[in-house]
């Protein structure tokens, strides 16, 4: 399915462009129905996002006691450890903005093995959404196509459960991780590409050099965009 790009010309427009979608996506929601559903990625690219909207004025614009953070993926780690999601997204946002910390939803990686842990999550997830979808889905996008921890050639893809659980060989760990049913039923997905490391990943999707691949097998129910740079876009 092809989304709606956004084309930005350099790292710093492509992150204020991407604060200021979620900063309407938060409001839209809380505003409709007094809460604000979002899992956030992992990696890198979304750091300077979660940095930014720890910052004015974008902090102040969003009532943070009406926001609920879940985690697209997360690797099988302690939460203190430095490959945790969720402890880039603590000291990049969580720890800079007014949320309670009870609407904080990362994966519980230290309450038993990856699929353990996936099947808790997916209950955390029923808990608080209830039937809900998710309002906004941040995904990076991986050099070999993946988005959240779906990864090529995985069983992964064709899970039908909310979450599910992988062992992901060529980083010799176990993950979890959102699944195409939670991603599609989103009210929003944004798929958030910087730099020119992604220009050829990129490149091959968007000219259908490659086929199949996981960010490719998306259908999102709603709105769908992918926010990327110049230098990701190939537009140097
Ligand atoms: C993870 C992410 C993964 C990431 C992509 C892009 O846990 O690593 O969820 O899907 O978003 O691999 O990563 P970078 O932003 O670091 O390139």
């Amino acid at each position: 399915m092809k989304a709606e790009q956004k084309i930005l010309a350099d790292a710093a427009s492509l992150i204020e462009a991407a604060a200021e979608q979620f900063v309407s996506a938060a409001r839209s929601a809380i505003a409709k129905r007094g809460v604000f559903y979002v899992a956030l990625a992992g990696g890198s690219t979304p750091k300077g996002l979660y940095q930014k909207l720890a910052t004015s004025p974008y902090v102040e614009q969003i009532d943070w006691t009406r926001v609920h953070l879940f985690f697209g993926d997360e690797r099988c780690v302690l939460p203190s450890h430095d490959e945790s999601n969720f402890k880039m997204v603590r000291e990049a946002m969580i720890d800079h903005v007014p949320i309670p910390q009870e609407n904080v939803h990362r994966m519980p990686t230290e309450e038993g093995v990856a699929p353990e842990v996936a099947i808790r999550y997916c209950r955390i997830m029923k808990k608080i959404l209830q039937e809900q979808p998710l309002d906004l889905v941040l995904l990076g996008l991986g050099p070999d196509g993946h988005i959240a921890s779906l990864f090529p050639d995985t069983a992964a893809l064709d899970a039908t459960t909310k979450t599910t659980s992988l062992y992901v060989e060529k980083f010799e760990s176990w993950r979890v991780t959102i699944t195409y049913p939670t991603i599609n039923a989103a009210r929003q997905v944004i798929v958030f590409i910087a730099g020119e490391a992604k220009a050829e990943i990129v490149r091959d999707i968007t000219t259908d050099a490659v086929q199949g691949l996981p960010v490719q097998r998306l259908a999102p129910q709603g709105e769908y965009y992918w926010f990327m740079d110049k230098a990701a876009a190939g537009q140097q």
